[in-house]
């Protein structure tokens, strides 16, 4: 595991942008492992400007979603597609075709996490999983629980994560259930990126990487992937021992 501390939000942003380019120099056709949230928002920018600069080209890349909102059309302002869309893919030359969300309109349940995760396996392996954390430890959508969900799963969302999302939605209608990969399908990409930012997410972080291996945080399995990179701005990785 290595474990990066960065001055500010920008330089967490321009580290994990950096891994990203560097993958797509060497493997241009690369799968990647996209989140949403505020965490990522810096860094899908310094992706765009590396496009503008003519420096990166995301043509031959896929890339697959953690997560998404249950009955939020793609046009929703609050889904993840909308914001994948508008925060990234509409800048860089990517073909929308190429990306893949899970699908929160499809009425039949089942189906909904079934299809997905028949999508990552059609894919395959990614080279790169992008994460955040939630405040309680979730990855993806996978909420502090007495197990490991495995593969993709329509989970009902914590009361802690319905109120931090309630801040997106004016009307107060605030989804209360969405589809998420599973910890499995998260530990099976090549390399995992976690991105933190901000005191707020320092304790969980902390605990995530210090204490024990438990489905109560979800992060902690992270340690056992064999190729890791925390990278943390100083608000949320100070009290980490960097490893390089
Ligand atoms: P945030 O969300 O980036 O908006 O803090 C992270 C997460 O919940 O995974």
């Amino acid at each position: 595991m290595e474990i990066i501390v960065t001055e500010d939000y920008e330089s967490m942003s321009r580290s994990a942008a950096e891994i990203i380019l560097r993958q797509l120099k060497d493997k241009p056709d690369s799968i990647l492992g996209l989140a949403t949230g505020s965490t990522p928002e810096g860094m899908y920018r310094c992706l765009i400007k590396a496009y503008e600069e003519g420096t990166a080209d995301f043509s031959k890349v896929q890339t697959v979603n953690l997560d998404e909102y249950i009955g939020l059309k793609g046009t929703h302002p609050q889904s993840f597609r909308y914001y994948m869309d508008t925060k990234f893919f509409d800048w860089v030359n990517i073909s929308k075709k190429s990306t893949y969300m899970p699908d929160g309109m499809e009425l039949c349940i089942d189906k909904i996490a079934d299809d997905y995760e028949k999508k990552l396996e059609e894919i395959g392996k990614r080279d790169i999983q992008i994460l955040g954390i939630g405040g309680n430890g979730h990855i993806g959508f996978n909420e502090p629980a007495d197990s490991f969900a495995e593969y993709v799963n329509v989970v009902e969302l914590t009361e802690e994560t319905i109120a931090a999302n309630s801040r997106f939605f004016s009307d107060g209608n605030v989804p209360k259930r969405a589809v998420t990969m599973g910890i499995k399908d998260i530990m099976s990409a090549e390399r995992i990126i976690l991105i933190v930012s901000g005191s707020s997410k320092r304790g969980i972080l902390k605990k995530a990487l210090y204490g024990g291996i438990t489905p109560k945080v979800p992060a902690s399995i992270l340690r056992l992937h064999p190729n890791l990179v925390v990278i943390a701005d100083r608000e949320a990785g100070e009290e980490l021992e960097e490893v390089r």
